[in-house]
Parts: C-alpha cells; sequence; structure tokens
C-alpha cells in the first residue's frame, strides 16, 4: 500500500479475520457486513474493539463509506454480491494508486469430497443452476477488474472438529442458513456428519489450507 490516508476498505468482513489482522499494518479500516451476528462476533474476537475499526452493517451496495481508500479487500465475499453495482463503487473509493485485493482460501482434498460433492450438496444446494466459475477470470470478461499479480501461501495445517467443519458449508452462498429452510439445514448437516464421522471417528479432521490473494484494480467500463 502506498497511498495515504492507509485506510482500508474490507468487503463483507464476515467475523473481522481480514480487517483485524491489518489492523497493525494501516491507520483505519472500514468493515462492511450485512449480517449482524457477523460484524457481533467481529466485536469480540481479537482486536475487534480496536478504534481504527469501524464496523458497519450493511450491504456493501448501498451503505454510506468515507473514501478514500488506498486498499479494498474482499475474501470470499464477492460471489454474493451485485458486481454491476459494486464494481464502479470499489473504482470510485480507491486512491490513485490504490488496490483491491481478492483473497480466497482452499482446503486440501479429502476421502469423502466424492460423496459430498455429488450427491449431498447438488441434493441441498439452494443454487441448484450455480455452474462452477473462477471468479477472477469472470470478472476481468466482464470488464470489472484487471489482475496485476498473485500469490498463494503455503500450506497451513489445522485441526477442526466436526461440527465446525459442517458448519463452515453454511457460509457459503448456496449453503448460507439465510436462504435455507430450518428443514433442509438440518438435513444437510445430519448427512455430512454421519458420512465425515465413518472417516473419523474421533470427532476430529485433520485439513491442509491454502490462501491465495490476487491484487488488481476494478476497471471503469
Ligand atoms: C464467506 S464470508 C467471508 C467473511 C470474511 N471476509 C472472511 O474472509 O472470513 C462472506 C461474508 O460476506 C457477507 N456479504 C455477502 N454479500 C454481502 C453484501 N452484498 N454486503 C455486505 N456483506 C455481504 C456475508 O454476510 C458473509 O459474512
Amino acid at each position: 500500500m502506498t497511498d495515504e490516508p492507509k485506510a482500508v476498505l474490507d468487503v463483507g468482513c464476515g467475523t473481522g479475520l481480514i480487517s483485524r489482522n491489518l489492523m497493525e499494518f494501516v491507520d483505519r479500516v472500514d468493515g462492511v457486513d450485512f449480517s449482524e451476528n457477523m460484524i457481533e462476533t467481529a466485536k469480540i474476537l481479537l482486536n475487534g474493539n480496536h478504534p481504527g475499526i469501524n464496523w458497519i452493517c450493511g450491504l456493501v451496495e448501498e451503505v454510506l463509506l468515507s473514501p478514500p481508500y488506498a486498499l479494498i479487500t474482499a475474501g470470499e465475499s464477492l460471489h454474493w454480491m451485485d458486481w454491476e453495482v459494486v464494481f464502479p463503487r470499489f473504482r470510485e473509493c480507491l486512491t490513485r494508486n490504490g488496490y483491491m485485493a481478492i483473497v480466497g482460501q482452499k482446503n486440501s482434498p479429502m476421502p469423502w469430497d466424492g460423496d459430498l460433492f455429488k450427491k449431498i450438496i447438488p441434493t441441498y444446494a439452494t443454487n441448484q443452476d450455480f455452474v462452477p466459475y473462477n471468479l477472477v477470470e469472470e470478472l476481468e470478461s466482464r470488464n470489472l477488474f484487471h489482475k496485476n499479480g498473485e500469490k498463494s501461501a503455503k500450506p497451513v495445517s489445522f485441526q477442526q472438529i466436526i461440527e465446525d467443519y459442517v458448519e463452515s458449508f453454511h457460509s457459503m452462498n448456496g449453503f448460507s442458513r439465510e436462504r435455507m429452510t430450518e428443514e433442509a439445514a438440518h438435513g444437510f448437516d445430519s448427512e455430512v456428519r454421519e458420512l465425515v464421522s465413518k472417516y473419523c471417528p474421533e470427532g476430529e479432521m485433520e485439513l491442509q489450507s491454502v490462501g491465495k490473494v490476487v491484487w488488481g484494480n476494478p476497471t471503469t467500463k
């Protein structure tokens, strides 16, 4: 980040994984999320009460922002947004040499992925017409974003209990609890729990996670 002020807009900040960890490097972070639950959780996590962080509850498409920002970060959140509305906003909010960073994370393949992705996920996904796509390529093809570079982090191993693994699916677009019926969410959780338990009788698994950041600029059409 070269421009001043060292202010960051973190869109779809969730519980503030990016906002809270960036604070030691920048002057201010505005973290925006439409989920009140996520924002309230962010506030009580480490660094969540830092005076430099403004938690803003609302849609990125609509909330009042305080530009200019030298960096805009989006961690696993752009899929949900109305790109034709947010990208022109991002363009206007960024400083002259500002960047947008699209942050993603992938888990290494697990032995139950076949059953999970071919049977359970297609049964319960709320977005049945979903076709997997490469986010950055899609944004570039629509002239909304121009990629300047990318970097992947080294894989990190971590232990996760089955309950947290099951819950992690509800942060995905097609499995958000707001969009699923209670009955469907319960059915999905039970099937995933049953499948994974066969492989993890101790109730815990070891996952490998790789983080990746792509940086570039929102473009003007
Ligand atoms: C998968 S979570 C990622 C959270 C966080 N960025 C992280 O990396 O841990 C995606 C978040 O984006 C938020 N979100 C999605 N669309 C949004 C929108 N249009 N406006 C504000 N928040 C949005 C959701 O509420 C959710 O908390």
